[in-house]
């Protein structure tokens, strides 16, 4: 495949995003409300979602091939806004690029710290809860034995399709969370990108005071930390997003930009 530099150098400084598909554009929300004078690029590997129910190894293959066009095209850091792609590949990233690169995981750290009388269920993909860095995590965190993991891979295909019906996500979330007792939960953890479009769905299915956190807010706070340190925050970027679907530039943008509009405009379901 080959690629261009996209941008001219002095434009190069963009903090690129990458997800499997739509799911990190939730992350990209986040960053463009804490850092609006940054560029940015918005890489999709839509050729391959879901990697939830792929094989580490072809996970981690697509991972490597979507990072490579990114790190050709230019970017100054990269948020792998994928809690999968971060669990099967973020440490061998970290070593074959220089620049940073930030991940996301289920926010278990948090949940255990903010809630230690009541259970806490971790909503993931099934290849993250199977994975051992997320093992790793529950056993060093989880002593009182209180988090539970559902997996839910169909709520990565609705978002994909912008299925927003009410009816029909409730009806799938509720076959799915069935067997749970779902008023001993405090904390519900959105552990994939993708199901952050889907958080009033959550609070409506448990009680009001049950949180319903995700790493969105944590990892921006990181990646703005990580710029100033580093001395490369932008303060003349304009927000702009160039998107990418599997190694092509994205010209028409619409998709995209559709579920930043739902983001800005949603408001709770009632
Ligand atoms: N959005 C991704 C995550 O946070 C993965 C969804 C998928 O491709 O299965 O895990």
């Amino acid at each position: 495949m080959i690629i261009e530099k996209t941008f001219a150098s002095e434009e190069v400084m963009r903090i690129g995003f990458f997800d499997s598909g739509v799911g990190g554009i939730s992350v990209l929300h986040e960053a463009l409300r804490q850092l609006p004078n940054e560029n940015y690029i918005y890489y999709a590997d839509t050729d391959h979602v879901p990697y939830g129910t792929k094989s580490k190894e072809e996970v981690k293959q697509y991972v490597f091939q979507a990072v490579e066009v990114m790190a050709r095209v230019g970017m100054k850091a990269l948020v792998v806004a994928c809690n999968t792609a971060t669990s099967i590949a973020i440490n061998e990233l970290r070593q074959q690029y220089s620049f940073p690169i930030l991940g996301m995981e289920p926010a278990v750290k948090p949940a255990v710290e903010k809630n230690c009388s009541k259970r806490i269920l971790v909503t993931a993909t099934p290849l993250t809860l199977k994975e051992e860095k997320y093992q790793d995590l529950v056993s060093r965190l989880d002593h009182a034995h209180i988090v539970d993991g559902v997996a839910l891979p169909e709520l990565v295909d609705y978002a994909e399709k912008f299925v927003f019906d009410q009816n029909e996500i409730l009806e799938y979330l509720k076959a799915k969370l069935s067997g749970f007792e779902l008023n001993q939960y405090g904390t519900v953890v959105l552990g994939c990108t993708h199901f952050q479009f889907y958080r009033s769905y959550f609070q409506k299915l448990f009680s009001g005071d049950t949180d319903i956190i995700d790493g969105s807010t944590g990892t921006i706070n990181y990646l703005r930390k990580t710029l100033s340190e580093r001395e490369i925050t932008n303060s003349n970027g304009k927000s702009e997003i160039c998107f990418f679907s599997s190694g092509k530039k994205v010209e028409q943008d619409h998709r995209y930009r559709k579920y930043l509009n739902y983001l800005d405009k949603k408001t709770d379901l009632s």
